[in-house]
């Protein structure tokens, strides 16, 4: 496996951590903690998802010829899991745990399947390429840094 699909994997492995982490927190009712273990998920989250939708994916379909369909698709997981993520933001806050089961359960399930068909479609590019440019990726990551995303995240 290339560099660049272990750098996905590492991700993806942490958040799906995060959400165990902080499904347990709730589960023993240290809703606290739990609330800040989602906020430092989320935090986190943003900004993999800006790296991904403003960096990466352009990048597959500009200069490695990737498919766009590939990465529509992709996209819109992710819109599906803000809208999750919202919720969860929502629910978090009533201490109630069956009502975050309820709503962390599709969330994680969500992320889970997202994570396994974005490490599929990048398996399938090439991703020497990609490292090659790692430079100038990481230059447009930097930039990013300095205005708001695209992505609307109202909590
Ligand atoms: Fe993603
Ligand atoms: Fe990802």
């Amino acid at each position: 496996m290339s560099e660049t699909s272990n750098w996905l994997v590492h991700d993806h492995r942490k958040y799906d951590e995060a959400l165990e982490a902080c499904e347990m927190a709730a589960e023993v009712g240290e809703w606290k903690n739990a609330t800040r273990l989602f906020k430092e998920f989320v935090k986190d989250l943003k900004l993999h998802m800006r790296l991904e939708d403003e960096v990466l994916y352009p990048f597959f379909i500009k200069e490695l010829g990737g498919s766009e369909g590939e990465i529509v698709d992709l996209s819109e997981e992710h819109d599906d899991l803000v809208r999750l993520l919202r919720d969860l933001a929502y629910i978090i806050k009533t201490n109630d745990f069956d009502h975050f089961l309820d709503s962390i359960e599709p969330l994680h399930k969500a992320m889970t399947e997202h994570s396994k068909h974005e490490e599929n479609v990048f398996r399938c590019m090439n991703n020497d390429s990609l490292l090659a440019h790692r430079d100038e990726i990481l230059a447009r990551l930097k930039s990013l840094q300095h205005n708001e995303g695209r992505r609307t995240w109202d909590f």
